[in-house]
């Protein structure tokens, strides 16, 4: 297992219900974290329940590319490269096709897709510098397979695995690894605003799904977990 003890770790989303569980691991690891959401009083939380310096924790919308590089350009003024790049930033609205508007369609795409593409850009080249670095994306299992309600949803994430595979074969001369880790239905807050009948008892607990992400986190470099999938019993869908 790789070591997490001073590990400098970018959680980009801490404030949600995946990242603040992850939060709690990499802290309980002595992991060198820094985070952002896009409400300062959720940073103001968050450092003083976790004991992060105040100037590792950054007002962020992943949709702003200017944004994105303010963060990254201030990071990079602590410390050479982010190790670890976790992006648990995300938004899900699922109706049908005829309730969806347009600007809830490029919505979805822009910090789900957008987003994560404006953060490989703003952190790959330093990671490339020392051509090592790990980063973590959520598309989860509606990034590989359909469900009624979630065309923009899933057609974001279904972007989000082509990016992110693509953007890996550019990176072979590398040891900067990719994963993709595709959980099923998690009980977050994520779920709180959709008008679905779902039963959360019998979903991901969110600790479990933390727990994944972080022994993600403690891979040796030596190899790629490229993918992991981890989803409900009664919701096996790929
Ligand atoms: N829950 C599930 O069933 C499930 C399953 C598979 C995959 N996922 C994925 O896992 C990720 C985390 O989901 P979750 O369940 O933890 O959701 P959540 O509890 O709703 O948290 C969402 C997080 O995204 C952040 N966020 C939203 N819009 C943003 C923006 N424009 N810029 C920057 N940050 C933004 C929120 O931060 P602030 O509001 O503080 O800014 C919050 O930290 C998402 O990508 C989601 O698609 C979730």
């Amino acid at each position: 297992m790789e070591m997490l003890v001073n590990k400098k770790v970018l959680l980009v989303g801490a404030s949600g219900g995946i990242g603040e569980e992850t939060l709690k691991l990499l802290k309980g690891s002595q992991a060198n974290v820094f985070i952002t959401s896009r409400e300062q009083s959720k940073l103001d939380d968050l450092v003083q329940k976790y004991e992060i310096p105040a100037h590792q924790a950054f007002v962020l919308d992943v949709r702003s590319e200017e944004e994105v590089n303010a963060v990254a350009d201030k990071i990079h003024q602590f410390v050479p490269k982010i190790d670890i790049l976790i992006n648990a930033a995300g938004i899900g609205i699922i109706k049908p096709i005829e309730d969806l508007s347009s600007a809830e369609f490029s919505l979805t795409l822009d910090v789900n897709l957008k987003g994560s593409f404006h953060l490989f850009k703003a952190f790959l080249p330093a990671m490339k510098t020392t051509k090592k670095g790990l980063i973590i994306n959520l598309p989860g299992v509606l990034g590989k397979t359909p469900m009624s309600g979630a065309s923009a949803y899933a057609a974001s994430k279904y972007g989000l695995n082509g990016l992110t595979k693509s953007i890996r074969e550019e990176l072979r001369r590398t040891e900067i690894r990719i994963t993709n880790i595709y959980l099923g239905g998690t009980d977050t807050p994520f779920w709180d605003e959709i008008d679905l009948r779902v039963n959360r008892e019998k979903f991901i607990n969110v600790k479990e799904a933390a727990r994944a992400i972080w022994f993600l986190c403690q891979q040796p470099s030596s190899g790629v977990v490229s993918e992991m999938v981890l989803q409900p019993f009664n919701h096996q869908a790929i």
